[in-house]
């Protein structure tokens, strides 16, 4: 019997695949619809104290290999989402609530707030590249990462995931600063802060001018991230950039993921895209002899030339 279930710190999903936090997060319809599409967990989009509408249009740019993004963190407010959440896990998968602050005592009044609303874990953006004063730009710093997760921690009960940002020297340092700070988990990773330019206009596409760079072209660069993690710390690492098969799905598994998120593949295919991908899986499994997800995980590891 092959068994696609896994533990990811003690939430129990059916597979190893969750929706990534800001494609059809925003509402509780549409995270309950992806939920019943397939998805083993929900992550909500990046909630904030305050509503906020984002970066003005365009702010998301197609390119032939990904998307470039700038949306700039538009939520309704954290006030707001109460019912959203309550809403989403109707969809029956655990709902994972990302939350963002520009300081600790923010990130942890946030943290509360989900966990009062029902979310079966959150997950700290620690990485988002395009809105000032947050995500990434306090999340490069390692002490910082380290202080926002304790402070997290100390306020709850339920998981906390910290999601953090490629755009860094060492990203295993960053996760150990995590792990430090008591975080149940890693999320790998946000997009990477890019740039395109149109000639003919001579100016930047996007009006915030960068944007963060996600789908096909960053997996490389995620599943390395994964690899790194993997083998600095002990907590579970979540994959995510660039998934949309089960061949995607397995690179970060092998590298060390106990789950895979997706975010630009729901973007372009729906979110049918999970079926598909834990069908893969399946078959995969079935063909190579696995009976568990638990038994690739990191396996690329042992497995070097
Ligand atoms: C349109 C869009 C909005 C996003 N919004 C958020 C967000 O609110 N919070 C966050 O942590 N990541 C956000 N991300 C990043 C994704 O969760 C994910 O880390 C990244 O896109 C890489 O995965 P993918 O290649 O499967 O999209 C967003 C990505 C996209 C494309």
């Amino acid at each position: 019997m092959i068994d696609l279930s896994v533990d990811l710190c003690g939430l129990k999903l059916r597979n190893p695949t969750m929706l990534a936090a800001g494609v059809l997060g925003e509402t509780g319809k549409s995270m309950a619809t992806v939920a019943r599409a397939g998805a083993g967990a929900i992550v909500t989009k990046s909630i904030g104290k305050k509503p906020r509408s984002g970066h003005l249009n365009p702010c998301v740019v197609e390119l032939p290999f990904g998307l470039l993004n700038a949306m700039g963190l538009p939520n309704p407010g954290a006030e707001a989402f109460g019912r959203e959440i309550a809403e989403a896990r109707e969809g029956g998968a655990p709902v994972i609530a990302s939350v963002f602050g520009s300081t600790e005592e923010e990130f942890a009044e946030l943290c509360g707030l989900m966990a009062k609303y029902g979310a079966d874990a959150v997950e700290l953006n620690l990485s988002c590249p395009h809105a000032h004063g947050y995500g990434a730009e306090i999340g490069s710093d390692p002490d910082t990462v380290q202080a926002i997760c304790r402070k997290a921690k100390k306020r709850l009960r339920i998981p906390v995931l910290a999601k953090l940002t490629p755009d860094t020297t060492s990203i295993a340092d960053l996760a150990l600063a995590a792990q430090r700070g008591g975080a149940d988990g890693i999320v790998a990773i946000n997009t990477l802060k890019g740039m395109r330019i149109l000639p003919e206009a001579r100016m930047p596409v996007l009006a915030n001018r960068v944007g963060g760079l996600s789908g096909p072209a960053i997996r490389p660069v995620g599943v390395r991230c994964v690899y790194e993690i993997f083998e600095a710390v002990k907590v579970p690492v979540v994959g995510v950039g660039g998934v949309s098969n089960a061949s995607d799905a397995l690179e970060y598994i092998m590298a060390g993921a106990s789950s895979v998120q997706v975010g630009t593949a729901v973007w372009s295919e729906g979110p049918e895209v999970f079926s598909k991908i834990t069908g893969g899986l399946m078959k995969f499994m079935a063909e190579n002899g696995f009976n568990s997800v638990k038994e690739m995980v990191g396996i690329a590891h042992s497995s070097r030339p």
